[in-house]
């Protein structure tokens, strides 16, 4: 299976990606990497793999790209055979554009238990809510913000002494693991989608 990855920032998202791709855990590769920051680190991350990466730039339609930026990630996914769109630290709203281009392929990875915390810094919401445990989501995206059908989720514990950064690095430490296993999951064929609800079964499934 062809993955892109969308980033703007740090990319460790990514990276576990790259590391799962060519250590054998994924059977999948990633054949394209696109930004709509040109400083993203991704961006280096994806070269030194090997990997194609290009900065698009975004139009000043933030938070969603603008119609004809997101018609030309469309073309460049398109043009690298890309089957399986994954958002890592993407941060822009996913339009219908691309959302026609790849129905139920795009994915993207949140640092909450959702419905918990979407939209921005879910990590420092966690903390101003008070919640004792948080922790990362995978689901597919749809029109709206982190609300798509969830894949998989995993916990992480907030402690009575952590920081903004001690979680997030406790919630991304998780979600290196987790992505990779989603990718794995949709790669093999093994997920069977029923409206919401997510079912991963043990074989390959048609779909
Ligand atoms: C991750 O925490 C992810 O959940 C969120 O953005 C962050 C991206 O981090 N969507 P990185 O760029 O993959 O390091």
């Amino acid at each position: 299976m062809n993955i892109g990855v969308l980033a703007s920032g740090n990319g460790s998202n990514l990276q576990a990606l790259i590391d799962a791709a060519g250590g054998g855990r994924l059977p999948a590769s990633i054949r394209l990497v696109l930004a709509d920051n040109p400083a993203a680190r991704a961006l280096e991350r994806a070269r030194a793999a090997g990997i194609p990466a290009r900065f698009i730039a975004p139009g000043t339609t933030r938070p969603r790209l603008a119609p004809a930026v997101e018609d030309e990630y469309v073309r460049a996914l398109r043009a690298a055979g890309i089957e399986l769109v994954c958002l890592a630290g993407f941060m822009r709203i996913i339009g219908d554009r691309l959302l026609r281009a790849f129905p139920g392929r795009i994915i993207n990875i949140h640092p909450s238990l959702l419905p918990a915390f979407p939209g921005l810094a879910a990590w420092q919401q966690a903390l101003d809510y008070g919640v004792k445990v948080t922790g990362c989501t995978v689901h597919f995206v749809n029109r709206g913000i982190d609300t798509g059908p969830i894949i998989l989720q995993a916990t992480a514990p907030v402690r009575d002494d952590d920081t903004p950064a001690t979680l997030l690095a406790r919630i991304q430490r998780r979600e290196h693991r987790l992505y990779p296993l989603a990718v794995r999951l949709i790669a093999e064929k093994r997920l069977a989608v029923t409206g919401r609800r997510v079912i991963a079964g043990g074989g390959p499934k048609n779909g």
